[in-house]
């Protein structure tokens, strides 16, 4: 039974807390949170004790999740590892690429386990185009994209959402997951080329709107472009080869397959890949852990780059 502490009692904290309560192969212990309130409701919900510092439940559990807010998570993730235990540390990895490397570091060095919470990728369909890929079913890739657009009203997310050198901007908060998932298919990421637009505050490194060119040394091609200040919504996710290509569609729930001159015919996705079990899996029997720290620190170098085109209108190298 793997003990687990989690931290940060909010909507996602929750939905960790849950699976890891009703887990038959794990205990949630403690729930920490200055919200009180927060802490308790959940704390209650899974049997365990609600406390307000985070450091407090280092002594009682094996492994923490770490579902604060963005700014937190070097230090909580560094904290914890550093006490030797297992980190779930949600995206982003910091924010920065430096902050990043601190979590890398105390990992490495108390040799304890890690997964950052990449979820997009180990969606289903993310998983089945990936599974295209791997079978060739697609061919040689040429192209993989994305669009993920719409409205975040600023009235109702007040806090640390909104302020970017909180959040670290769309781009950390919300479009890691898609430079996650778009570097786990196209291979060696070598450069990037970005533009950013910002609501309200100077930018980059704040960031609401975002365009990416992505170049990948075996010259596959990746784009993507980021909104939370669209008025129209859209969730597209794609790809080309030399034998076929895959979109989603219906906000990212419906995934087509056609090959060159065929109609597109929808694909029964696999099952999506369950992340919270997986970090069990590494505890316990020491799985290799599919989006550890050293991954997580390679997405967000990306990501440094990324802002650092956008800020100097050059091309900048990963
Ligand atoms: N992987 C995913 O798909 C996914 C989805 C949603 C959110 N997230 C991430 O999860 C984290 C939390 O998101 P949320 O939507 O639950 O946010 P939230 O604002 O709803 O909740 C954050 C909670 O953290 C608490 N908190 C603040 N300071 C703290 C501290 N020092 N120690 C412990 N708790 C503290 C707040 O009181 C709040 O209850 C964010 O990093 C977010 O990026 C990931």
């Amino acid at each position: 039974m793997v003990k687990i502490g989690v931290i940060g009692a909010g909507g996602n904290g929750a939905g960790h807390a849950r699976y890891y309560h009703e887990s038959p192969r794990s205990e949630v212990v403690a729930i920490a949170d200055p919200d009180g309130k927060r802490a308790s409701a959940l704390a209650a919900e899974c049997s365990a004790e609600a406390l307000s510092d985070y450091r407090d439940l280092l002594g009682a559990v094996d492994a923490v999740v770490i579902s604060s807010p963005n700014q937190f998570h070097r230090d909580h993730a560094v904290e914890c590892a550093g006490a030797g235990r297992h980190i779930y540390c949600e995206k982003p990895m910091g924010l920065s690429a430096a902050q990043a490397a601190e979590i890398a570091s105390a990992v490495r060095q108390a040799g304890v386990r890690s997964v950052i919470g990449f979820s997009v990728r180990f969606s289903a369909a993310i998983q089945t185009m990936q599974r295209f890929v791997r079978e060739g079913r697609v061919g040689d890739l040429i192209s993989i994209w994305s669009r993920r657009l719409f409205f975040m009203d600023l009235s109702e997310h007040p806090g640390w959402r909104a302020d970017h050198a909180l959040s670290g901007g769309l781009l950390f908060e919300v479009n890691i997951h898609e430079l996650d998932w778009l570097m786990a298919m196209g291979g060696e990421l070598e450069s990037v080329y970005a533009r950013a637009y910002a609501r309200g505050q100077a930018g980059p490194p704040a960031n609401d709107h975002i365009w990416v060119t992505l170049n990948f040394a075996g010259g596959v091609v990746g784009t993507h472009e980021g909104s939370q200040v669209s008025a129209v919504s859209q969730y597209h996710r794609g790809l080309m080869g030399t034998r076929g290509a895959m979109e989603t569609t219906g906000w990212g729930s419906r995934l087509h397959f056609a090959e060159p001159g065929s109609a597109a015919l929808e694909v029964e996705q696999d099952e999506a890949f369950d992340l919270r079990g997986h970090f069990l899996d590494c505890i316990e029997s020491g799985a290799s852990s599919v989006a550890d720290v050293e991954w997580g620190l390679k997405v967000m170098t990306a990501a440094d780059a990324i802002l650092e085109s956008a800020a100097t209108g050059q091309v900048a190298t990963v």
